[in-house]
């Protein structure tokens, strides 16, 4: 079989393991031959792609980032790659094409799919917003990078008695915000699921320091938002790709701490550094199981699906299960948090 792989939309630790993992199941596993395009979907309909031996993948189990390149795709684009999907196939050769990436990539896969091209998925997030598999690669390392931040803002924190206000991704669910604030021990924890009220806040930094405990972390998922009439906040803008744009509620947020407490607050914003670097072991692992499984299910002719991990298995699950619905914090992992506002 001759197999493309491709790497698409915002990158994350544990691209390259699945990559080799990919590889390595292809051409030692199977004989088969392995395609990489560039630049995500941009490369297959362009036709920029080159192959991929046990040679271009040997070292890049550990690095972060993907050897492949990765873009979005305009929606326009994609309904050019889904109405030339069998001939794109014919084109390169190809049997099948692995898709690696999120809830766009999986959308743009199920098209594809749908179009007649013989696709098997691979989620990929550190959000882990994605249904139907209860953890995607990535998160547990931008856990770890925001868990490591809390921690060391901590003690800056209370040297200075300020109220540190942490910044962390996660546009439409707030599961980084809720493990590393769990991790670090953060004071306040606020998400998209569950708007917040200031007020709350203010009370739990007084209550703190009125006991002598004279500093404060608080983690905020970017997604995160006041309840109406709380606050003076306006949501993001929907850019090109239809991915909503934020404006900064962890700066805002410092700000508006700093005005009804009348202390120091600081504002840090994580950003792309939670999505670079070496991926943790855990993630490394998940993700080069996702890689095998992702060829067997080609060898099996489950295309339409993904790999996704139920419990401790990898299982294959229909792409159309997991782009129905991003997978939201729920109420009940909120509560065992306790300090989620
Ligand atoms: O979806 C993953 C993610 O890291 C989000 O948490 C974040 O909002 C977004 O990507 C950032 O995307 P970009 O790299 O395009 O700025």
């Amino acid at each position: 079989m001759r197999i493309g792989v491709l790497t698409a939309g915002g990158d994350c630790p544990g691209l390259n393991a699945v990559i080799r993992s990919v590889v390595h199941r292809a051409l030692t596993g199977h004989g088969d031959e392995v395609i990489g395009f560039e630049d995500g979907f941009v490369g297959l309909l362009e036709g920029r792609y080159r192959p991929l031996g046990l040679n271009s993948v040997s070292g890049i189990l550990a690095r972060g980032g993907t050897i492949l390149g990765s873009a979005r795709l305009e929606r326009g684009r994609l309904r050019e790659a889904a109405d030339n999907a069998e001939e794109l196939c014919r084109q390169y050769g190809i049997d099948a094409l692995i898709p690696i990436g999120g809830e766009g990539t999986l959308t743009a896969a199920k098209m594809l799919s749908d179009a007649g091209m013989p696709v098997v998925g691979v989620p990929k997030t550190i959000d882990n917003d994605i249904s139907a598999t209860d953890r995607t690669f990535g998160f547990d390392t931008a856990v770890m990078v925001a868990t490591e931040a809390i921690d060391r803002l901590k003690t800056t924190a209370e040297s200075h008695q300020r109220v540190m206000v942490v910044e962390v991704m996660g546009r439409h669910a707030g599961w980084i915000a809720l493990e590393s604030g769990m991790a670090g021990g953060a004071h306040g924890i606020c998400i998209p699921e569950r708007p917040f009220d200031p007020a709350d806040l203010v009370a739990m930094v007084e209550e703190r320091f009125a006991r002598g405990k004279k500093f404060a972390v608080i983690c905020v998922a970017e997604g995160a938002h006041p309840a109406e009439g709380t606050m003076d906040y306006g949501v993001g803008e929907v850019d090109k790709f239809g991915h909503e744009r934020f404006t900064g509620i962890g700066t805002r947020l410092a700000v508006e701490l700093e005005e009804r407490l009348g202390k120091e607050a600081r504002p840090v914003i994580l950003g792309h550094v939670q999505r670079g670097g070496v991926p943790t072991a855990y993630d490394r692992v998940l993700a080069n199981r996702f890689g095998w499984h992702a060829v067997e299910g080609v060898h099996k002719g489950a295309f339409g699906h993904m790999t996704a991990l139920r419990g401790t298995q990898i299982e294959m699950v229909p792409l159309a299960d997991a782009v129905v619905e991003l997978k939201r914090v729920p109420d009940e992992r909120m509560d065992e948090a306790e300090s989620v506002f």
